[in-house]
């Protein structure tokens, strides 16, 4: 296996793509904040964009951004978006970082359940530490959460198995190689949209205003016939590696 990123192999970029736009609902790449700031990152820091190759082929992959952060759960940035435009503003103004944000992770559709993910996440650590980075944090989308959209994180976040691990799997991975629970992160990331748009992320109709599940999302979207907008705020779990 071949850890490679994306500062060394730009041309993987189409084949990366491809083998992980799959696995996310439609909705995420409607986050106002990320489509902003996507270009920008992928330009400061490709250092923190990991492929794992498997002969040659592009099996899974995972980034993070590099901030400021002075260790206290009072200075984590508000989320997803947050760590995002922190790691962005920070950049641009030359503010010195401590920490590597992990902020998405996925394996290739016929890759799961073989440790991949694990090995993505321990390669951007190893990047952290020889970059300096001295703390490792994450605002984890736990993988089973959108199963329990009506449950607030703070309560998820303490289910655990007789093992004493998250019953989450993805918690899961990150609780083995050592992570901690922080906390929740209430605003992690914000997207709206109209209720055409929303209809059409989601292959739902939505008749009436009200308050939605929808698949894969992690809490309730709420859609406002009047003002013709739909609202989703999605909650998430801080977790600290180092
Ligand atoms: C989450 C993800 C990265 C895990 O990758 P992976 O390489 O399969 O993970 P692992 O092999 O380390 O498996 C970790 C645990 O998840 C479980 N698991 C993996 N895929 C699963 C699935 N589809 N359904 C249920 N459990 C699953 C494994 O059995 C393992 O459980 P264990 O703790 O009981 O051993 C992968 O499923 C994925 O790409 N998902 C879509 C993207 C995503 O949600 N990323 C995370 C948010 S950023």
């Amino acid at each position: 296996m071949d850890v490679v990123t994306s500062a060394d192999r730009p041309d993987l970029e189409q084949q990366a793509a491809e083998a992980f736009r799959v696995t996310w609902p439609e909705f995420v790449f409607h986050d106002p904040v990320a489509t902003q700031l996507v270009a920008r990152v992928c330009t400061y820091f490709p250092q923190y964009d990991v492929l794992l190759l498997d002969g040659g082929r592009v099996v899974a992959g995972g980034w993070g951004v590099p901030i400021a952060w002075d260790g206290s759960v009072a200075d984590l940035p508000e989320g997803y978006d947050g760590a995002l435009a922190r790691a962005v503003d920070g950049h641009e103004s030359g503010v010195d970082v401590t920490t590597l944000c992990l902020m998405a992770a996925a394996v290739a559709q016929d890759e799961g359940r073989r440790g991949l993910a694990g090995e993505v996440l321990s390669a951007l650590r190893r990047r952290a530490a020889d970059a300096g980075l001295v703390h490792v944090v994450a605002p984890l989308r736990p993988t089973t959460k959108a199963r329990y959209p009506l449950v607030p994180m703070s309560r998820f976040a303490t289910w655990t198995r007789a093992d004493g691990l998250s019953v989450d799997p993805w918690l899961r991975t990150h609780q083995r190689l050592g992570a901690t629970v922080l906390g929740p992160a209430p605003r992690s990331m914000v997207i709206t949209g109209t209720v055409a748009e929303w209809e059409s992320w989601t292959a739902m109709v939505f008749p009436e205003s009200g308050r939605y599940v929808v698949p894969d999302a992690l809490n309730l979207v709420d859609i406002d016939l009047e003002d013709d907008v739909g609202t989703y705020v999605e909650e998430n779990l801080w977790v600290r590696h180092v």
